[in-house]
């Protein structure tokens, strides 16, 4: 029997629909092993989305893959202490009205309450044995920018790479003209991890980083009438009818600003790069972090101009996604979060 290797990861979320959708496909992909799900706030706030994290989790465990190991879930921390801003995108729960009907005796003591023990048990294991951990950030980079302060010498040795849904490089943002939400909420943590992961100008980059922002989540989708169909056709399975429950809020906003009948998948998309890389073409760029501008706070700003001085900048190491074959990972996604194989 072929030994698939497992990839190793610790996903930071800020659970929200789409890291919920992107928790999903990281669970029932036999290629990743779900070390840790460390939270975030953002999409809600912190609490409300550590139990989002916890009840989506138990939820798609129970019925989508009850064979894999839970991962641990542990509270991070929240984005400059200030209230969410996603709260009209994902619902006033973060999950888009049914958070509740996922709650479950005895959840809160599923929520370890501090993310850094947990990361550094976690790596520590790894350097034991010699592994190598992906991390995937789907919400601000505020957890990820702390671990870099606390434990710098351990990323360093155990961390391959790190895989952030964030930005918007030469798409426009969705918070405002310029910023993306997930870097728009901390753009200071987002430029101290971005520092970091690029390391010395000479030595190159320290951790590997690369960024699935709106340039590509925007394009994939998940289609209201595909997912209606599907429920309807397997109406004793019960991920098709969750999935549907989960995302129709998330969809009506969708439609309201973008006319689009569907919703984008950004959170899943950075997940599945964890897997598979050739779902996105990624560029090397230099990025920087607008970190203070009045009108431009929280931009990815990314060197794209054809100047020699641009293509020789040793800086030139920030893996920035910049298309995104749509229609293979949209069946992709499909299939690992409903459980259901395509016709
Ligand atoms: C990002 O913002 C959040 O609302 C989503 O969960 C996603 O991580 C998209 O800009
Ligand atoms: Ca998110």
């Amino acid at each position: 029997m072929k030994m698939l290797l497992q990839t190793p990861v610790i996903l930071d979320v800020d659970t929200g629909v789409d890291d919920a959708l992107g928790i999903i496909l990281a669970l029932n992909s036999p290629e990743l092993d779900l070390r840790a799900i460390t939270v975030c706030g953002g999409n809600n706030g912190l609490e409300q989305c550590c139990l989002n994290t916890v009840r989506v989790t138990h939820f798609a465990l129970k019925e989508l893959c009850p064979a894999v190991a839970a991962p641990v879930v542990a509270r991070g921390l929240n984005p400059g202490g200030k209230e969410p801003e996603g709260a009209a995108v994902h619902g006033g729960d973060g999950l888009g009205g049914i958070s509740h009907r996922l709650a479950f005796e005895g959840e809160d003591d599923l929520i370890v309450p501090q993310a850094a023990p947990v990361v550094r048990a976690v790596l520590d294991h790894a350097e034991a044995a010699g592994e190598k951990i992906t991390i995937v950030t789907t919400g601000p980079l505020t957890n990820f920018a702390s671990w870099t302060l606390d434990m710098p010498d351990l990323l360093l040795n155990t961390v391959s790479e790190v895989i952030c849904m964030g930005g918007a490089f030469r798409a426009g943002g969705n918070i405002t003209p310029a910023a993306e939400f997930n870097i728009y909420e901390d753009p200071s943590a987002a430029a101290v991890a971005l520092a970091f992961c690029r390391g010395d100008e000479r030595s190159g980059p320290a951790i590997p980083i690369t960024f699935a922002g709106l340039d590509v989540t925007h394009k994939v989708v998940l289609r209201r009438a595909v997912i209606e169909n599907l429920a309807a056709r397997h109406p004793h399975a019960a991920m098709p009818a969750f999935v549907r429950d989960l995302t129709t809020t998330y969809m009506d906003f969708y439609e309201r600003v973008r006319g689009l009948e569907g919703c984008a998948l950004h959170d899943p998309l950075a997940v599945a790069l964890a897997i598979d890389k050739s779902f996105c073409a990624i560029e090397p760029l230099h990025v920087e972090i607008e970190t203070r501008g009045e009108h431009t706070r929280g931009m990815t700003v990314a060197d794209t101009r054809d100047s020699l001085p641009a293509k020789q900048n040793p800086k030139r190491t920030t893996g920035v996604c910049t298309a995104v074959d749509a229609d293979r990972f949209e069946k992709f996604f499909l299939q690992r979060v409903t459980g259901i194989e395509a016709d």
